[in-house]
């Protein structure tokens, strides 16, 4: 049994999880795993080499022989910084397609599982609290309404320079949400002893803090 305690911050694209996550685990010093980016990984991988995303066997060979390097904020894949390119709208909506696949989320298990190093880790996905760590000692389901979602995404894009629809965005989110919630490997769902979490009209800080709260109480 692995005795490394772990936080697991599950939630819908555009909750803030990312952010939180990372925040959480600066104020602990505890490492920190953002899942999504191993699916956007990947995705970019596919988009790359031309695999199809209904080609379950290549997209499950290009997630077994994934070497990514976490440092400091940064990805490198392939000796090559893909942090930002991971991060555009088509990676993304591409991941999530992928990410329906059971045999590719199996083969990320263990590269996930492998962040879980002492003092602690503090992991953020969909599916952190019911399948990777099902054993994390505090699981936190971080929601927030599709439009406060939506405003929030806007709001980064156009802080990057990039010009945004507010309608497309939010249809964009719903299907992403619709998709993330009605597979049937690992959907995005709450596990039973998550503590629920509506951010929609709290700031960061605020989020932050009440997750402090809870792991304090442990
Ligand atoms: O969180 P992020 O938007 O970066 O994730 C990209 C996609 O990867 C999500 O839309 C979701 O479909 C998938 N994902 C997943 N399980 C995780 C993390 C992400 O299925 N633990």
């Amino acid at each position: 049994m692995n005795e490394v305690p772990v936080i697991a911050i599950d939630g819908p694209t555009a909750s803030g999880k990312g952010t939180v996550a990372q925040r959480v685990a600066a104020a602990l010093g505890w490492h920190y795993l953002d899942s999504g980016a191993l699916y956007r990984l990947v995705a970019l991988r596919a988009l790359q080499a031309g695999v199809a995303a209904d080609d379950v066997a290549a997209l499950t060979r290009l997630a077994r022989s994934l070497r990514p390097q976490f440092d400091a904020g940064r990805v490198c894949l392939d000796g090559r910084d893909v942090t930002d390119e991971i991060r555009r709208e088509d990676v993304g909506a591409l991941a999530s397609r992928i990410a329906v696949h059971p045999p590719l989320r199996a083969a990320l298990l263990d590269l996930q599982r492998g962040f879980r190093c002492p003092p602690g880790l503090v992991a953020d996905g969909r599916d952190m609290a019911t399948v990777v760590f099902p054993d994390a000692g505090l699981k936190v389901f971080l929601t927030a309404s599709v439009e406060a979602r939506a405003g929030r995404r806007h709001k980064q894009l156009s802080e990057k320079g990039f010009p945004s629809n507010i309608a497309i965005l939010l249809q964009d989110l719903r299907a992403r949400d619709e998709r993330d919630s009605s597979r049937s490997a690992a959907p995005l769902r709450p596990a039973k002893d998550a503590r629920q979490l509506d951010s929609s009209d709290l700031s960061i800080e605020q989020v932050v803090a009440q997750i402090l709260r809870w792991h304090g109480e442990r």
